[in-house]
């Protein structure tokens, strides 16, 4: 039966924790309240250190408050991250995505800063500030960085935060073989501008009840043995691991009756193991490819998704050629699974926007199997902590509904 507008407005009859109020994807001062609560505090991925990999290359990255970071490789082959942020007038320092210098120099007046973020040059310094300005009062704003495990770089802007390892936890730990046993190294990377809440991202990564919605996966995976018996973990900090299957690519008529025969050191072959990472990570490992996402949102309805495709550093050039054709079949621009994705949350978006009357989004499944939403659950759990408003109600103003 079709509602009206009362009811349409009425919360559903679940706990609070099952569903979450639509605003907290399209409302602006929420989102505002993100970035400094969250953006500003957590520790995050901004790259990999083989985007890095020679002493002097840096890599301009965004982090995901909006502020331009550029991590720098110094000489001595430590990676430090600074404000892409000349200390004169503000100018961008690097304007191309990557590079190689010693001293990177601001294009505007000249000033140049070495790899530790040290001010080694002001132009014209003694005829125009005479002794009232010194390079050492002039380096650059260092961010807290760290390369994790696997090489990934984490920064935090926040100079108070707490340790990275309190927060990654035992979180990794489900692809620590996988990470650990060869270097990797990054062998795709593209970018989306998606017209969507980044959390919607996050919910469909976390959520595998949508498999339905993909031909690829359907066949590979959830008509296969072993789907159903995976089930999702919480982790501390809101993030999560989804256990592990073996995807049979064989039975997808795409791919030619091949099943997948490259594996990954530390892995099994075909596997598929995922971890979400509060509030804008995701690790997929379905081998021979491995992927990561990572998220700058740009405001309530836009974000950039970034994603990252690796490899094995020292690969042959056969197993190179497989892990590239197997990651662009599926995840590249053109994949068959990222699109259908993208266009999902761009329509949940378009249907949300600006639309006040409807008062939840559900995320109250639990069936005992992969696609119970407890991934959602625990997520927004975390993020009301760190708002400290509760994801079901945000502004406190509408009737809770009665729990089951
Ligand atoms: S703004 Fe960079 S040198 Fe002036
Ligand atoms: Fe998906």
């Amino acid at each position: 039966m079709s509602r009206n507008a009362a009811e349409w407005s009425q919360r559903p009859s679940l706990a609070p924790t099952h569903y979450v109020d639509p605003r907290i994807y399209t409302d602006e001062a929420l989102f505002v309240e993100e970035r400094e609560k969250i953006f500003k505090k957590v520790w995050s991925v901004v790259c990999h250190e083989s985007e890095v990999p020679n002493a002097y290359d840096y890599r301009r990255c965004q982090h995901m408050s909006g502020k331009e970071l550029l991590v720098v490789r110094g000489k001595d082959m430590k990676i430090c991250t600074f404000y892409n942020h000349c200390s004169h007038r503000g100018n961008l320092l690097a304007m191309e995505p990557s590079g190689t210098a010693k001293r990177i120099t601001c294009m505007f007046h000249q000033w140049a800063y070495d790899t530790k973020g040290n001010c080694v040059e002001i132009t014209r310094q003694k005829e125009g500030y005479q002794d009232r300005i010194s390079k050492k009062d002039m380096g650059l704003r260092e961010v807290k960085t760290e390369v994790g495990l696997g090489g990934f770089v984490w920064v935090n802007v926040d100079d108070n935060c707490g340790p990275l390892k309190d927060f990654i936890g035992d979180t990794l730990d489900y692809l620590k073989d996988e990470l650990s046993t060869k270097p990797l190294e990054i062998i795709s990377y593209h970018k989306s501008v998606v017209n969507s809440n980044y959390k919607l991202w996050y919910d469909t990564n976390s959520e595998l009840y949508h498999d339905f919605l993909h031909h690829h996966n359907r066949k590979i995976a959830l008509i296969q043995p072993g789907y159903w018996e995976r089930r999702v973990h919480t982790h501390d900090y809101g993030h999560i691991s989804v256990d592990s299957m073996e995807c049979r690519y064989d039975a997808y008529e795409g791919n030619d009756g091949q099943q997948r025969q490259l594996g990954w050191p530390g892995g099994e072959v075909a596997c598929h193991k995922l971890i979400d990472m509060f509030p804008t990570m995701t690790f997929i490992l379905r081998s021979p490819a491995f992927r990561l996402d990572t998220m700058v949102p740009l405001g309530p309805d836009k974000v950039i998704i970034e994603f990252r495709g690796f490899a094995i550093k020292g690969d042959s050039a056969k197993d190179r050629d497989a892990r590239v054709r197997d990651h662009n079949s599926i995840w590249g621009p053109f994949g068959r699974n990222l699109p259908e994705d993208e266009i999902a949350i761009v329509g949940q978006m378009m249907a949300m926007k600006n639309g006040d009357d409807s008062t939840y989004i559900l995320h109250g499944r639990e069936e005992p199997s992969i696609q119970n939403e407890i991934g959602m659950r625990h997520y927004y759990g975390e993020w009301s902590k760190w708002m400290e408003r509760p994801a079901s109600d945000p502004f406190g103003n509408r009737a809770i509904a009665a729990a089951e």
